[in-house]
């Protein structure tokens, strides 16, 4: 089974991830996860950090010629700030003792709704620089690298991934059917199609009209100081019907999709297909008649997908179908009410450069922390070592 670690913070010298599990003879190559960086990296709504901050990672384990060897793999991704930025990073977060720690200057003003005084409440610090050191959305570029190995051990298997966005603030898809109008066909084709459409889109949306509405809502929200989060979608598709299992709650498909989305930073709700939309419908607009379909692996399908690829845990042989929502993010130019950790004064937060808006990024975290998760309920089915080995029992399911 697949599992990672990641490690760093956002301003030390580098993020590193570790990816345990993978089969060996994977082709695994760093510019095809740098790609997925990089995707991370885009979007409109960005602060000024994206100058410097370009992502290439390096392997240092677990990959020889290119390929999988079956042991753990290492990714390492530098900070550029580490050495580029004003704020003198080596010394602010030196790793070795420094002489004049009283020197570095601390932050004391936490920032509602980001994780600054949880953290020094639950780790007795005098100082949130630490707290948002590691909190930050910075390590999810550590984690789409762990991630983006799943993937691609998911995509020589014809298992694709692809998300888009639905919703930035008040500017969405008037409802689901208009949502699959937009996807369906797309992701017909796989799921990459989908999310190679919504990346020429400035906000990851496949419609071109929304598009223009999202950003000019961004573009208004900047100049009034505040921030926006909304709707993204991830599709996957090529799965095969059976895998995760109704016997026992950890088991459940669903509801390791859930744990995965709500581990990235912001996300504050998951749905799968019609999700809360289900609970407003009655049974006969909500449930897929069931239909023989010679097309669907096990010959059975679904006239429509409304219960986004998953029945009782287990995956239906139709595309999952997963929606995250993220919060506005935290840090805001025009600041709200906070109090001084030292002083215990009533005061207002102070800026810290940050993105207004950063949903068409986090669809791509979204997408690679699903790949895991489905990465291992094929592996749990057919088990393998060898990516050999794993396909031909994977095209056995396929059949
Ligand atoms: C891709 C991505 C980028 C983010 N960028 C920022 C940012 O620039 N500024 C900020 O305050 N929060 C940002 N966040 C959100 C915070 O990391 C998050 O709100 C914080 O860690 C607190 O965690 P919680 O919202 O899950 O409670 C971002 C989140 C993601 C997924």
């Amino acid at each position: 089974m697949i599992r990672y670690l990641t490690a760093g913070e956002s301003h030390g010298p580098r993020l590193t991830g570790i990816t345990e599990g993978l089969p060996a003879g994977l082709t695994l190559l760093e510019e095809d996860i740098s790609f997925h960086l990089s995707r991370r990296q885009k979007g409109y709504g960005r602060g000024g950090r994206m100058a410097w901050e370009k992502d290439l990672v390096s392997i240092s384990s677990g990959v020889r010629f290119g390929k999988t060897m079956g042991g753990p793999v290492t990714f390492s991704l530098e900070n550029r700030a580490w050495e580029k930025d004003e704020a003198n990073w080596p010394f602010t977060m030196s790793v070795a003792p420094v002489d004049d720690e009283q020197g570095v200057e601390r932050i004391t003003l936490p920032r509602p709704g980001h994780a600054d005084l949880v953290g020094v409440q639950k780790f007795r610090f005098n100082d949130i620089r630490p707290v948002i050191e590691r909190s930050s959305a910075r390590e999810t570029a550590a984690r789409v690298a762990c991630c983006a190995a799943a993937r691609i051990f998911l995509k020589e298997l014809g298992i694709e991934i692809g998300g888009h966005v639905v919703r930035i603030g008040s500017e969405g898809y008037s409802s689901w059917e208009a949502i699959r109008e937009a996807a369906d066909s797309l992701a017909g084709n796989g799921a990459e199609s989908l999310f190679k459409r919504a990346d020429e889109s400035e906000v990851r949306c496949l419609d071109d009209g929304l598009t223009g509405r999202m950003v000019d809502l961004i573009k208004k929200i900047r100049k009034e100081g505040s921030s926006l989060g909304g709707i993204y979608e991830i599709v996957i598709t090529g799965l095969p019907p059976g895998l995760g299992s109704y016997v026992h709650w950890d088991r459940k498909l669903d509801a390791q999709i859930a744990q995965a989305i709500l581990s990235i930073q912001a996300m504050k709700g998951v749905q799968i297909g019609l999700g809360f939309e289900a609970g407003a419908r009655d049974g006969r607009r909500v449930h897929d008649p069931i239909i023989a379909d010679a097309n669907i692996a096990g010959g059975f399908g679904r006239s429509s997908n409304q219960a986004g690829g998953l029945e009782g845990g287990v995956t239906t042989g139709q595309p999952v179908i997963v929606q995250g929502v993220m919060k506005p993010i935290p840090t805001m130019l025009k600041p709200l009410g906070t109090v001084d950790i030292e002083s215990g004064e009533a005061t207002l937060t102070r800026y810290e450069r940050s993105d207004v808006c950063a949903l068409p990024r986090a669809v791509v975290v979204a997408e690679c922390v699903l790949a895991p998760v489905i990465a291992n309920a094929v592996l749990e089915k057919t088990g393998g070592d060898s990516i050999e080995e794993i396909k031909e029992r994977f095209q056995k399911l396929m059949a």
